[in-house]
């Protein structure tokens, strides 16, 4: 395979399943998370970047013209790229230091408390210029590629100024123009108080409402704002402030919410009716119910409680049965959760928080999409929709989650082009 002269047409034929996950125009719920609308022995046709056809074998090679690039998908399946929507993708160095610290027993809140983690990065990542941020982002892209992912949303947030936001924010975008990878970018500033704030937390929180978010909104960096609400980090009042103003300035709310204690960041979510409520590992029936009932999309990320070396993970099940639309998502970042694998979520995901298969490919593409308000465009395999796809390398969906530690697409294409294979 090549994506060297490029023809407007593309067909993949010969696959075992199309897993197209076609169905209703909006996020899965209850049941709809299990039913992928898969294609046996299906076969695929994309003109100029955008799906034309699925339909059976002979369906689509009727279609097949004398430029068509054709694709023999060799019995594989062929699956919507995955699209991770939530990622801390541009950072300085890593913290492989702290990571040995937590073997020997330290937590991450004691290194956190001691001025290490978020901050660590924070120092570093302050101290990188642009191009650093988007040497370093570069690779991250391609770890993200070549494991399938196609769509990733972009926070910053290890900044924590004016200038160091706006600087990470415009990593982001260059990585946007300048990779393969699709970025949603979210403006983070509310992630930690900057040492030099710690005393004067109103102050900070003064900076990101009346200079960070009007920057970031006018220069048009951010679709959404995030907030890490936590016991001593951002309280519920300091969160609803930032998350209220971020709203007046048009920008989609999402949240780190109750993950490391039940710190009411559910409820909050709620009340905001924020689009997104992320990690969720404390939240309770009542924040359940809460979420339901304003129609947030929990957004659960167990690669964060596998690399802490906690087991509480967030109880989709009842989650599931409450009948969110939930979303999986990798939570890459450099302290919490270094995994860019999709895979690696669908495996514990299934494992640890009883998600089958189905429901996790549901909630690792098609509900994704529609978290970052793009359901319209990717996370499913229909007509018109964007060709972001990719041939895995087996002939059951079911193995994604089954087989772990293994990383190898047959390729993966963005807007119909090969970007990695
Ligand atoms: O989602 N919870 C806060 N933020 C990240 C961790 C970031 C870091 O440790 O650098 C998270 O787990
Ligand atoms: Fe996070």
């Amino acid at each position: 395979m090549s994506s060297e002269n490029a023809s407007k047409t593309l067909a993949v034929i010969n696959c075992s399943q199309v897993v197209t996950l076609a169905g209703p125009a909006r996020p899965r719920v209850g049941p709809e998370l299990r039913e992928l609308g898969i294609v046996a022995g299906g076969a695929l046709f994309v003109r100029d970047g955008l799906i034309e056809s699925i339909g059976t074998a002979r369906e689509i090679e009727a279609l097949i013209e004398a430029e068509t690039e054709v694709v023999d998908g060799g019995g594989r399946i062929v699956l919507p790229g995955f699209v991770d929507a939530h990622t801390h993708p541009v950072f300085a160095g890593t913290r492989v230091d702290e990571f040995e610290e937590r073997i020997n027993g330290a937590t991450y809140q004691e290194i956190a408390a001691r001025g290490g983690g978020i901050q660590s990065t924070v120092n570093r990542t302050r101290a990188a210029s642009v191009d650093e941020l988007v040497a370093t982002g570069r690779r991250y892209a391609q770890w993200f590629l070549r494991g399938g992912t196609t769509t990733v949303e972009a926070k910053s947030g290890y900044g924590l100024s004016l200038e160091d936001e706006i600087k990470m924010l415009r990593a982001i975008r260059r990585l946007d123009e300048e990779t393969s990878l699709r970025y949603v970018p979210t403006f983070l500033g509310a992630h930690s108080f900057p040492p030099e704030y710690r005393a004067r937390r109103a102050e900070y929180v003064s900076l990101l409402i009346d200079e960070m978010l009007p920057q970031v909104a006018q220069q048009k960096l951010a679709e959404y704002c995030d907030v890490f609400c936590e016991e001593k980090v951002f309280t519920t009042d300091e969160s609803w402030k930032i998350l209220t103003a971020a709203r007046c300035h048009g920008l989609g709310l999402r949240m780190h919410a109750d993950q490391l204690s039940l710190s009411g960041g559910a409820k909050l979510a709620a009340e905001l009716g924020t689009v997104t409520a992320d990690h969720l590992e404390h939240t309770d029936a009542a924040g359940i119910a809460a979420l339901k009932e304003a129609g947030v999309q929990p957004v659960l990320l167990p690669g964060s409680v596998y690399a802490l070396g906690s087991t509480h993970y967030p109880a989709a099940r009842e989650m599931i049965d409450a009948g969110l639309a939930v979303v999986l998502a990798t939570d890459f970042n450099p302290g919490s959760s270094p995994t860019p694998s999709m895979r690696m979520i669908l495996s514990l995901a299934a494992t640890h928080m009883k998600m089958t298969p189905a429901e996790a490919i549901t909630a690792a593409t098609i509900n994704a999409a529609y978290s970052l308000n793009r359901g319209d465009r990717i996370g499913s395999l229909e007509r018109g929709k964007i060709a972001d796809f990719v041939i895995h390398e087996c002939d059951d969906y079911r193995e994604l989650a089954y087989f772990f530690g293994i990383q190898h697409p047959f390729g993966v294409y963005v807007r119909g082009k090969l970007s990695h294979g």
